[in-house]
């Protein structure tokens, strides 16, 4: 099985579209690209590059980072935040998420960046267990939605 990140146009829109959480899984991320899309629209300055997440040539996820942003805490944080990352329900706990911030890591260091950036909603099933098998660890520091800030060194 091999993971991939894809640009997302009109091949294949309808498809990552699609993907959703669980209804009990949205209170830790928006639950649909529709709605990254409108956060990423209405945060042109925070730099939103988008990526499908294929495992072969099944979209399963996908995720959108904050591109080499200027950093300005608790606002904007950066210059490398993992923004919005979803596996589709039906594919969690296979690997995918893992592989695909490793990736998206990968794509940073290329970019020169040294850390890797992200937040999260606490709560029962919340993502920060899978954050710190990945690495990840907390800075101390909160964003303007009181959620804690981890960093990934690359
Ligand atoms: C959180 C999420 C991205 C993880 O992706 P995934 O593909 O299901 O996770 P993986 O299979 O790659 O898991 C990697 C490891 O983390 C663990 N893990 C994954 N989700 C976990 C959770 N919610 N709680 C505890 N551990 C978790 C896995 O058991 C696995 O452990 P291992 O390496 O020891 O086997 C995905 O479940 C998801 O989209 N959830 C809903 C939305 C969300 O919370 N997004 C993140 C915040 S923006």
């Amino acid at each position: 099985m091999s993971v991939s990140l894809r640009k997302i146009d009109d091949t294949n829109r309808t498809a990552v579209l699609a993907l959703r959480v669980a209804p009990e899984e949205e209170q830790f991320v928006g639950g649909t690209l529709r709605e990254a899309l409108k956060d990423a629209e209405k945060n042109p300055h925070a730099n939103p590059w988008i990526r499908a997440i294929y495992a072969d040539d099944v979209p399963v996820g996908f995720v959108m980072i904050s591109w080499n942003v200027v950093p300005d805490p608790p606002r904007m944080i950066g210059p490398w935040y993992l923004w919005k990352l979803l596996i589709d329900s039906r594919y969690q706990r296979r690997g995918y998420g893992k592989t695909a911030v490793n990736l998206v890591a990968e794509i940073v260091r290329a970019e020169g960046g040294t850390e890797l950036l992200t937040s999260y909603v606490a709560g029962e099933g919340e993502p920060w267990p899978f954050y710190k098998r990945l690495g990840f660890r907390k800075t101390g520091e909160r964003d303007d939605n009181n959620e804690a800030i981890l960093a990934l060194k690359l």
